[in-house]
């Protein structure tokens, strides 16, 4: 008797557990549907730096490794204007410049703190995207983007930074662009 009365509780209890678990994953699902409507836009282009010519030491750093093809010492201030094209060859055509500055952040000279205004103009997109991040002077790194002008007003996501040729004066890094516009952003622009 005990045990039953025992097992009828916990048919309860598992009942309860599954009502409470099935709401929420409806809801997520239906969260993700609503997703689907979510305009995105997905494209990489290639970054040229050139030091001394688009890319500087402004500030000294104050510890860690010298100056180096990778390296620039803990708390240097590097401000850049660098060209973007459509292909890894710097010649390829011009479709944006990369403008910000980034700060030296570990003691090993590798990683910053970078801010950057990308203005593109591309043939069905005109503006610009905002982003900052952390980054890495020899691995991929996500930067988050914080918005935009133009036609990438209110857009969100990230974009990938990573090396392609870190050899001589100039060095190219790929820029792998995720975007995504919340639905108010279509609202706003229409
Ligand atoms: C860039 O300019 C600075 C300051 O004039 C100079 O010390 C440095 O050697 C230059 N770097 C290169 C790679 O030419």
């Amino acid at each position: 008797m005990a045990f039953s009365m025992y097992s009828y509780s916990l048919l309860l209890i598992v009942a309860l557990v599954l009502l409470t678990i099935n709401p929420i994953n409806s809801t997520s699902s239906k969260h993700k549907h609503h997703n689907h409507g979510v305009k995105s836009l997905h494209f990489s282009l290639f970054q040229h730096e050139t030091i001394n010519k688009t890319g500087f030491v402004i500030v000294n750093g104050v510890t860690g490794p010298g100056i180096s093809q990778t390296t620039l010492p803990f708390g240097t201030i590097f401000a850049f204007n660098d060209p973007m094209t459509t292909a890894p060859n710097p010649s390829s055509k011009i479709v944006g410049f990369a403008e910000g500055n980034s700060i030296t952040s570990s003691f090993d000279g590798l990683r910053s703190i970078s801010i950057a205004k990308i203005t593109l103009s591309m043939k069905k997109h005109k503006g610009s995207l905002s982003i900052v991040g952390g980054t890495h002077n020899t691995k991929p790194a996500d930067h988050p983007v914080v918005g935009g002008t133009g036609d990438f007003l209110f857009v969100q996501g990230y974009v990938t930074s990573s090396p392609v040729d870190l050899v001589g004066l100039a060095v190219t890094y790929k820029i792998e662009f995720h975007l995504y516009w919340p639905p108010y952003a279509t609202k706003a622009s229409s």
